[in-house]
């Protein structure tokens, strides 16, 4: 049921690190006052995140992205009611910079401090844009180190309905690129190069699994590329916008065909679409167009919300506020934290 949930109570500050993206949000409700992301761009000529360049760099920036925060929206730390971090999943150096900031935060402020699940908070990104939507819902949520459709019946009350076997969607695209040596991160540049491409030029492989199974496995497709690129004599740049296309199309039709069958599973009459993957063009089309043929509600976050970001965690720190679910200041990072 759809309830109105107005107000902009609690002023919530969001601090996010657990990978590449050092970001600061701060929100009153679910009305984004500011929204800082700052991208380190030093893992690009590696191909990959490199974790003691991604602490260091995290160490640089947090302050100057905090204080940008605070400016951006014309406000003062003792404007702030609790801070909202991310404690895991993700890299234990990058993630220790922003917890330990954001203890330093509350200690300093006297204000409760709320570690946060940053794939939880990724459900909930879409509600930035529509602050009326609640659980329950259906959630894809695809990522670069997470693909799953959760059946997402409250706040923290979720079930995995099911998640990749090998790789993660967004990991694949990063591969492919990697792969095409067409640059990094892979889905992005996938997406773009695409549109000039031909998604019937090459047939990859539909991993769909068993007809029950609501489970996804990516690494097939990946291994399809390679066989294709290894037989071709050259890759001109024509070739790779029609390889690009045609393996986009591929993931789509897999995620499109698994959000089918779990809607038919559970019944749900609202999907949200939601991670780094769901700014994917040609997935948000196809799922926009299996929405409307199953009269289905479709939710999905604007793109900068989509990838990560401390919104998302700011977000989360709002519904955890509104319920009293504060952490102790003893939390510690979780690398490898699940969702369930
Ligand atoms: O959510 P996110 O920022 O980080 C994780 O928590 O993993 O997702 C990053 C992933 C990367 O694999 C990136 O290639 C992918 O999201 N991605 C996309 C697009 N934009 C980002 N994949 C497909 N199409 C896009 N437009
Ligand atoms: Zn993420």
């Amino acid at each position: 049921m759809m309830t109105e949930r107005p107000g902009t109570y609690p002023c919530i500050l969001g601090i996010e690190s657990s990978c590449d993206e050092t970001s600061a949000a701060i929100l009153q409700g679910f009305q984004v006052r500011s929204h800082i992301v700052y991208s380190q761009m030093v893992h690009k000529k590696y191909g990959g995140v490199v974790p003691e360049l991604a602490s260091r760099a995290h160490e640089h920036a947090i302050s100057q992205v905090v204080h940008a925060a605070f400016e951006t929206a014309g406000l003062l730390p003792a404007d702030i009611d609790a801070v909202a971090v991310t404690y895991g999943p993700g890299l234990m150096g990058a993630l220790l910079v922003g917890l330990n900031y954001a203890k330093g935060f509350a200690l300093a402020q006297n204000i409760p401090f709320i570690a946060v699940n940053h794939v939880e908070a990724h459900l909930y990104a879409p509600m930035l844009e529509f602050p009326e939507l609640e659980p329950p819902f259906l959630c894809l949520l695809v990522s670069g180190g997470h693909t799953m459709l959760v059946d997402v019946r409250g706040v923290k009350d979720f079930r995995i309905l099911g998640t990749t076997r090998d790789d993660a969607a967004g990991e694949s695209f990063d591969k492919t690129a990697r792969l095409l040596k067409i640059g990094y991160p892979g889905g992005p540049v996938i997406d773009t190069l695409s549109s000039s491409g031909n998604p019937r030029a090459v047939h990859f492989p539909r991993s769909l699994l068993d007809p029950d199974s609501l489970d996804f496995s990516f690494s097939g497709m990946k291994t399809a590329v390679l066989n294709f690129v290894k037989k071709q004599e050259t890759i001109s740049d024509r070739d790779k916008a029609d390889i690009a296309a045609s393996f986009q199309e591929a993931v789509v039709d897999v995620l499109k065909e698994k959000v089918r069958r779990a809607i038919q599973v559970t019944g749900h009459r609202r999907v949200v679409l939601a991670g780094g993957v769901a700014a994917n063009r040609r997935l948000r089309q196809e799922l926009r167009n299996l929405a409307d043929s199953l009269k289905v509600e479709l939710f999905y976050p604007p793109l900068e919300y989509c990838t990560d970001n401390a919104a998302m965690i700011a977000a989360t720190g709002v519904m955890y506020f509104r319920k009293g679910w504060f952490s102790g200041l003893e939390t510690g990072a979780v690398p490898n934290l699940k969702l369930t």
